[in-house]
């Protein structure tokens, strides 16, 4: 198994979503001591915006087509994704390699891998809650990745992390037991 491990938090050893994306790469490669594991750090070495110059550049597509489970750690940033996270995005969304437009629509060329997400968010966006509208991090990368044609896509959430520090620590546990829960 081929594992690709990404995080994107700015927060560095004091990520909520890097613990939990650690934890899910331990929970898979104890269970496949033979896993191989590629880990990119965007927060620590960030790939630049977008360019026309870097669509020349397949390194980081053919990274992600080569696993077979992807692990992301994506932070809850002003409602979406981490900027640094949207770079990586860029990269993997290639015409013809990941996705293709047909007569019948667009179709994703990227199934048959396994999303596994690792979120942390500092308040709570759950249906139902007032600010349910305000989440553009999980439906953005379950339509972002639904469009690649990656349809095995498991969220662990940890939510309300800033209101204090009891919440924080009960949200990382919490997740830390739904990451012993997952199908290896
Ligand atoms: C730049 C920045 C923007 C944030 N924006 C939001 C936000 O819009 N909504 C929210 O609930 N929490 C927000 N937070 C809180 C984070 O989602 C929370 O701290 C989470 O644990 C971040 O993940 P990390 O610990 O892995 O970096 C923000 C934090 C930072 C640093």
């Amino acid at each position: 198994m081929k594992i690709l491990h990404i995080d994107s938090s700015i927060n560095g050893t004091n990520s909520v979503t890097r613990d939990i994306s650690r934890s899910m790469v331990e929970k898979l490669t104890t269970a496949d001591s033979s896993a191989h594991v590629i880990y990119r750090d965007l927060g620590a070495w960030p790939l630049p915006h977008l360019t026309l110059e870097a669509f020349a550049d397949s390194s980081v597509v053919e990274e992600f087509l080569g696993a077979d489970v992807v692990v992301v750690g994506a932070p809850m940033y002003n409602f979406g994704i981490p900027s640094q996270l949207k770079a990586w995005l860029d990269r993997i969304a290639i015409a013809g390699k990941t996705f293709r437009y047909t007569e019948n629509g667009p179709e994703g060329l990227a199934g048959g891998r396994r999303l596994i997400v690792a979120s942390s968010r500092g308040g709570f966006y759950g249906a139902g809650s007032p600010t349910a509208a305000f989440e553009h991090q999980e439906s953005y990368l379950r339509a972002f990745f639904a469009f690649l044609g990656v349809t095995d896509i498991t969220f662990v959430h940890a939510e309300g992390v800033a209101i204090g520090p009891d919440v924080r620590s009960k949200a990382i546990e919490a997740a830390r037991g739904e990451v012993l829960n997952l199908a290896a």
